[in-house]
């Protein structure tokens, strides 16, 4: 990872919650917790790895629920502040590490956790990483992740778009609006990326997520959505569609299986 990110990601451990829209966010229904408590078995919650932890937000719930608790993340301060979060908790190990090269962990997880956080915009970053997941596991772990959604912002277009319609505008003036409400210009939609600050971030297509995890190697790949209600968002104008489905980002459930 470049420099520059490293900077992004420690710049914004200072007010997290304000600057990320976060599935531990009040009044988000997390699935993480249930799919660990109902489908991992308490004979497989021995070791569990929790990749580019952040400020930590996972880690007092993974402690209770494993003996052996990793969690890294690349950022110096976001390991700072998991600090403050989660030091105390005995058998959580909190590590500076860039989720790329994990050598030093192969075969040593029942459990890999990653919470929005493989967001590397190059393929071959996201590769190496989905990789180093499946090889941190052992024979049957399972990897538990959520990943930022690239089809909910096509959704909000659709939204955004029978809105103005709806208003009265023409087919050009609310095409226009649409692209504008969604920053249209800070998207590609073809490599799936997001300009955020000074990173480029990663979104996934359903489709594409699907593929790489079983490009990685991963077996009977589960998916859901995760839900944002309208009000966790800092903008106002998205109350409007209260009331609508909801934005979202991928939850999913894969094994390895070997
Ligand atoms: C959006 S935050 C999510 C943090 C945490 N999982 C949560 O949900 O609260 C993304 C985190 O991933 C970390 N990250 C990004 N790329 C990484 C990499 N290659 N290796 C390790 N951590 C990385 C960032 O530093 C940041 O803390």
């Amino acid at each position: 990872m470049n420099e520059i990110n490293v900077k992004a990601w420690d710049k914004t451990a200072k007010d997290y919650f304000t600057e990320v829209v976060s599935p531990f966010a009040k009044g988000v229904e997390n699935p993480i917790y249930w799919y660990i408590e109902k489908k991992v078995d308490y004979s497989k919650r021995k070791s569990v790895i929790d990749i580019g932890t952040g400020i930590g937000n996972l880690l007092p719930f993974l402690s209770k629920e494993f003996k052996e608790v990793v969690a890294l993340d690349i950022s110096p301060k976001m390991i700072e502040k998991a600090k403050k979060n989660a030091g105390n908790l005995e058998n959580v190990k909190l590590l500076v590490k860039d989720a790329r090269d994990l050598k030093e962990f192969y075969n040593q997880f029942d459990v890999a956790v990653s919470v929005n956080s493989i967001l590397l915009p190059e393929i071959k970053s996201i590769e190496k990483i989905l990789l180093e997941i499946y090889n941190v596991l052992n024979d049957d772990g399972v990897f538990i992740g959520i990943f930022p959604s690239m089809d909910a912002l096509l959704y909000r277009a659709v939204l955004e778009h029978e809105k103005a319609i709806e208003d009265g505008d023409d087919e050009k003036t609310a095409l226009e609006k649409t692209l504008k409400a969604i920053d249209a210009d800070k998207f590609d939609f073809v490599l799936g990326t997001f300009k955020y600050h000074d990173m480029v971030q990663k979104h996934y297509y359903k489709f594409e997520l699907m593929y790489r995890l079983w490009k990685a190697g991963f077996k009977n790949i589960r998916m859901r959505k995760v839900f944002y209600p309208w009000e966790v968002y800092e903008d106002e104008d998205l109350l409007e569609f209260k009331g609508k489905p909801e934005l979202w980002d991928w939850f999913i459930f894969a094994e390895k299986k070997v």
